[in-house]
């Protein structure tokens, strides 16, 4: 049996849309074997248990790009720790599992660079399948259909806080709101904060954060499906969060605050409490290592 474990991760941090991602410690866990003869899907909810199921879409990807035709599959999600539909990296790790499973089945004719293509492919963005696979903060392009990252060695000091709201938001939506051009104002603010945003990950410079986790492509657009954004993201600002970012197509809301903040994750726990938002409220440290199959 081989077992795949990915964590979860949040892209576009702020300003760095479709391009920026960390991975976090919390994970999804999945297990692959060949030893039967028809497709099996276990742990997964009817509607997924199917061929449609994008694990089994990435292992086809796999398999086809080699000409493999597996005896058969199974395919089993056995611990699910990620929040669907929460902006939180869930459907790369299916991707990246799926990938990982099948080139194990196959005897790792892939490289992880060409399994990165792939995923890419299939998910159409590398902000979140980068870090999936390799964990850290990741910078990754696409250029030509061909992919590029680089990881950023993030200086200590800072934690991760996810405010995680009881509903679903669907990366397809949450693309549509979007505009189709951007102008040159716009771009001048995202490329110059990104770039000021990476050199203070990578050199501890966290007060530059304030200025620099900043955005003018796609939160302000998402920030209306989102009830109860701007009072979130204002209180945790006001209570000491470093910066704050929408997590990838949202609607989970990401405050980054200093790790040795002991004060902060309770406050914002009874701001919810006494304002009647049930979110949920998670603490996460990075995930240097990525995807692991064991
Ligand atoms: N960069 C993507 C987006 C991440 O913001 O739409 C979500 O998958």
């Amino acid at each position: 049996m081989i077992k795949v474990r990915v964590p979860a991760t949040s892209a576009n941090m702020g300003p760095g849309f479709d391009t920026l991602g960390i991975a976090f410690n919390l994970y999804n866990e999945f297990e692959f074997s060949e030893d039967t003869k028809e497709i099996k899907f276990y742990g997964f909810k009817e509607e997924y248990s199917n061929e449609d199921n994008i694990v089994y879409k990435a292992m086809k990807a796999c398999f086809d790009k080699c000409n493999y035709k597996p005896k058969g599959l199974k395919i089993a999600l056995i611990k699910e720790e990620i929040p669907i539909s929460r902006g939180l990296g869930s459907s790369s790790t299916c991707i990246v599992a799926g990938l990982l499973g099948a080139n194990q089945i196959m005897g790792n004719p892939l490289s992880i660079e060409e399994l990165f293509k792939i995923g890419v492919e299939i998910e159409g963005h590398p902000d979140n399948i980068a870090p999936a696979f390799f964990g850290g903060m990741v910078v990754s392009i696409v250029e030509n259909k061909n992919v590029f990252y680089n990881k950023i060695d993030v200086k200590e000091g800072i934690s991760f806080v996810a405010l995680i709201p009881d509903f679903e938001l669907s990366t397809s939506l949450a693309r549509k709101v979007l505009p189709t051009d951007v102008g040159f104002k716009e771009a001048i603010y995202n490329i110059s904060r990104v770039s000021l945003m990476i050199s203070a990950f990578a050199n501890g410079k966290y007060e530059l954060l304030k200025y620099s986790c900043k955005d003018a492509m796609h939160e302000k657009y998402r920030s209306h499906l989102i009830k109860n954004y701007d009072l979130v993201y204002s209180k945790c600002i006001s209570l000491g969060a470093l910066s704050c970012f929408l997590s990838g197509a949202g609607p989970t809301i990401m405050a980054i605050i200093k790790s040795n903040d002991e004060d902060i994750v309770d406050n914002i726990k009874s701001f919810f409490y006494y304002e009647d938002i049930s979110w949920d409220v998670k603490e996460f440290c990075i995930d240097n290592w990525g995807a692991m199959v064991y």
